[in-house]
């Protein structure tokens, strides 16, 4: 164990390398289509069908995919951290099956497992169900009849409030020693406020991504590789600095 605080923030190029695709680049379209036009309300709205074939088979994609070296990393790091937090933008269930407890993940943008109703409060858990092309129907809410849809944050959408205050309360407990920012294009604004104010008492802000990001001027250390090679050497030197009691 070791006496510090650790924010860690994840996109979706940290599951890149267990064949995941990212949402920005030419990997992330999906039979011609951006997700980032069908990761939205309004495409649910025309057609929900389509948006339900999309999420369909990344879930089967990511049953199918395995944790990687990345993952795997981050949990080894909150084994040893005093205090550690994860909060990922990726809806896949990779962290938890690396090993690393829910109580110290939040996924801001949901979890693509959950169907939830687009109009009542009913939600439930899919991990369970194997064959979604047998499901082709859009499935309706066992409550109010209304359709169901993914339980994952569309772009417009609000975050998850609680979980949004899982985030806010760790930062205001204390600043932290370490934050290390991997796989994302930090796109959202809100990805950038959080590893600046939890770094704002002279903390380290590690980068990992290939490519430059809004974030990289601000970071202290920049580390251009992919998540899954650059990440287990970085926690193995990271724990390696910490004071043998
Ligand atoms: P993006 O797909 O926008 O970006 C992936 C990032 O990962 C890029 O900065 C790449 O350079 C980097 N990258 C690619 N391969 C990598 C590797 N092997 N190791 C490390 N980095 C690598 O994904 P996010 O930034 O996570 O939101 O996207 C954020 C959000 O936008 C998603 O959660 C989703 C999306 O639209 C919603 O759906 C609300």
């Amino acid at each position: 164990m070791f006496d510090d605080r650790v924010l860690v923030l994840t996109g979706a190029g940290v599951s890149a390398e267990s064949g995941i695709p990212t949402f920005r680049g030419k990997d992330g379209y999906w039979r011609n289509l951006d997700p980032a036009k069908l990761a939205t309300p309004e495409a649910f709205a025309k057609d929900p069908g389509l948006v339900w074939e999309w999420y369909r088979e990344r879930r089967e994609r990511i049953r199918a995919a395995q944790p990687n070296a990345a993952h795997k990393a981050i949990a080894k790091l909150a084994q040893h951290a005093r205090e550690f937090l994860l909060v990922t933008q990726n809806v896949d269930d990779l962290h938890a099956r690396a090993g690393l407890p829910k109580e110290k993940m939040v996924q801001i943008h949901g979890d693509i497992f959950v169907t939830r109703c687009s109009r009542c409060n009913f939600s439930r858990h899919d991990h369970e169900h194997e064959h979604e092309r047998e499901h082709i129907d859009i499935p309706r809410c066992p409550r109010c009849n209304a359709l169901m849809r993914p339980g994952v944050v569309w772009f417009g959408e609000e975050l998850p409030w609680g979980e949004l205050q899982r985030v806010e309360n760790y930062l205001e407990d204390g600043p932290c020693d370490f934050v290390i920012v991997a796989g994302t294009t930090t796109t959202f604004g809100y990805i950038v406020d959080w590893a600046l104010r939890a770094t704002a008492s002279d903390g380290e802000l590690i980068e990992v991504n290939p490519a430059e990001t809004p974030l990289s001027e601000f970071a202290t250390q920049r580390m251009r590789e992919p998540a899954a090679i650059a990440l287990p050497r970085l926690v193995d030197q990271l724990i390696a600095q910490l004071p043998k009691l």
